[in-house]
């Protein structure tokens, strides 16, 4: 059976061992655009990569048994790297997702409660009404339209996470600001990050830092004073409706008696709402572009919709039952993780297969290639939701399946993450079909996300 096999950022030949050594920072400079470009086709069956540059080393472990040990038996020696911070630091400040060591602790103890299944359970009603409103504005549309679907995903996921942290809908007069500060903050964030890892010093990545400054103070102008409301009539005894920032204002940490200060809580708020939307709108598009390319497994996975839901309204309930959408999401989730890299870095000196791993070296731990690597999967490239359900992949899913991480710094909003990808996907499925649009091809590129360059067109129609 033929099964469709979507694009990638086609692997960098090799040019022999001398040129390799001398092209290689080039590539590096270059990946300041698309982290997926420094990849060749060798990256896709080794076990552990190394890259010299001029100032330190940069290792890509791709063995099940050294990503065990990266990420969750010796998580502690192998905190985030500093380029995170470079990266996030300006939106987020030493928030969750870029702190390390003791306060990452402290962080990750307040905020495991906003994300319990019993506050899922709750929030499941503000995301059927943030999915709904997608629904009507798709069908407003011309029927078999082409439509910009990746667009779509950020505002619903957005509106998402906007209304499940703060019980109300996102302001239709801030989405276009916030929509474009974001897709700034992206590429120069991202880029500014990669240019300080290369050891380019700050002084000549300084415009992207002013531009990536600016966009992050855009987002962070529309954030911040609804925080500031809550939180002052919080502290003045006013109790606020039960969603995340509810919670994060209460929350108190259990050893140490600490709270979240304003300032904090602004940091900490501005982390969910990014790693809350960007990255399910990333998978979210994939996921409906992949639909649309094999309409087989689409009517399937439609019927199957059907024959649970008939004509009701999907119910916190139905999502772990609709399996069949969920493999769908999974194997968008393998093909296009979301997050492309996990960059760590060695606290100590320690073996690796072959190497010793000098203190201070970026150890990656890379989703993209472990998803991808030939000698854990079959049929690597090709998308096959049925792998999900088969026993064949039992042994490649388990060593090799992590797109929200794994160890004690796995996603905190991956069970999120799926409920919200289950009621979107079988909600649009249920009202429109999805065809490629004549002549577009998607460009992967890996940038805080991994997106496509151009967009995702689909024809839509309804059903
Ligand atoms: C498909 C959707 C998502 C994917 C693929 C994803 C992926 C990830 C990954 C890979 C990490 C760890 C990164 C690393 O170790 O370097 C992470 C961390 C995190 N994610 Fe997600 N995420 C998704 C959705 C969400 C949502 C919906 C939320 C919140 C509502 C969220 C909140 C977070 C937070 C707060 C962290 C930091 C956790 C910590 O370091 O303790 N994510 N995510």
């Amino acid at each position: 059976m033929t099964r469709f096999v979507p694009p990638y950022p086609k692997p960098m030949r090799g040019f022999g061992r001398w040129l390799n050594l001398l092209t290689r920072p080039a590539k590096f400079v270059f990946s300041r655009r698309c982290s997926l470009r420094q990849l060749n086709e060798r990256s896709y069956s080794m076990q552990l990569g190394e890259v010299g540059l001029p100032h330190k080393r940069i290792y890509i472990a791709n063995q099940p048994e050294l990503v065990q040990r990266i990420l969750v038996e010796e998580a502690d020696d192998f905190p985030k790297d500093p380029m995170i911070a470079d990266m996030l630091g300006l939106l987020m400040g030493n928030s969750i997702f870029v702190a390390n060591g003791e306060e990452w602790k402290c962080q990750r103890r307040m905020m495991d409660g906003a994300f319990e299944l019993t506050r899922l359970r709750a929030v499941f009603a503000m995301m059927r009404e943030a999915v709904d409103a997608l629904v009507a504005r798709m069908a407003a549309r011309r029927d078999g339209e082409e439509v910009q679907v990746d667009v779509d995903m950020t505002l619903v996921t957005a509106d998402i996470i906007f209304r499940t942290i703060f019980s109300k809908p996102f302001d239709p007069a801030h989405v276009e600001p916030v929509y474009d500060a974001f897709l700034r903050f992206q590429e120069t964030a991202y880029a500014h990050g990669m240019l300080r890892t290369f050891g380019i010093p700050s002084l000549f990545t300084g415009l992207r830092y002013r531009r990536a400054r600016k966009a992050a103070d855009e987002i962070r102008s529309v954030l911040d004073p609804v925080i500031k409301e809550r939180y002052d009539a919080f502290h003045a005894g006013r109790k606020g409706p039960e969603d995340i920032l509810e919670s994060l204002i209460a929350a108190k940490d259990s050893v140490t008696g600490r709270s979240f200060t304003y300032k904090e809580l602004c940091e900490q708020v501005a982390t969910i709402f990014l790693a809350g939307h960007e990255t399910s709108a990333s998978s979210l598009s994939w996921a409906l572009y992949l639909l649309a390319m094999d309409q087989e497994i689409q009517e399937n996975t439609r019927n199957e919709c059907a024959s649970l839901l008939g004509d009701r309204a999907p119910e916190f309930s139905d999502m772990k039952k609709l399996v069949s959408v969920r493999n769908v999401f999974n194997e968008a989730l393998r093909l296009y993780p979301p997050v492309a890299f996990f960059p760590r870095r060695a606290a100590k000196t320690c073996p690796m297969r072959d190497k010793t791993i000098a203190a201070g070296s970026t150890v990656n731990v890379s989703p993209w290639l472990m998803h991808r690597h030939r000698k854990l999967w079959n049929d690597p490239d090709s998308f096959d939701p049925g792998r999900f359900r088969r026993g064949d992949s039992e042994q490649s899913i388990r060593q090799a399946f992590m797109p929200f991480s794994r160890g004690p710094r796995v996603c905190l909003g991956a069970a999120f993450a799926m409920q919200e990808a289950t009621l979107i996907l079988a909600s649009l499925l249920r009202t429109f079909r999805f065809e490629p649009a004549p002549g577009f091809e998607p460009r992967p590129v890996g940038r805080l996300t991994v997106r496509s360059e151009n967009g995702i067109r689909l024809r839509v129609s309804r059903i």
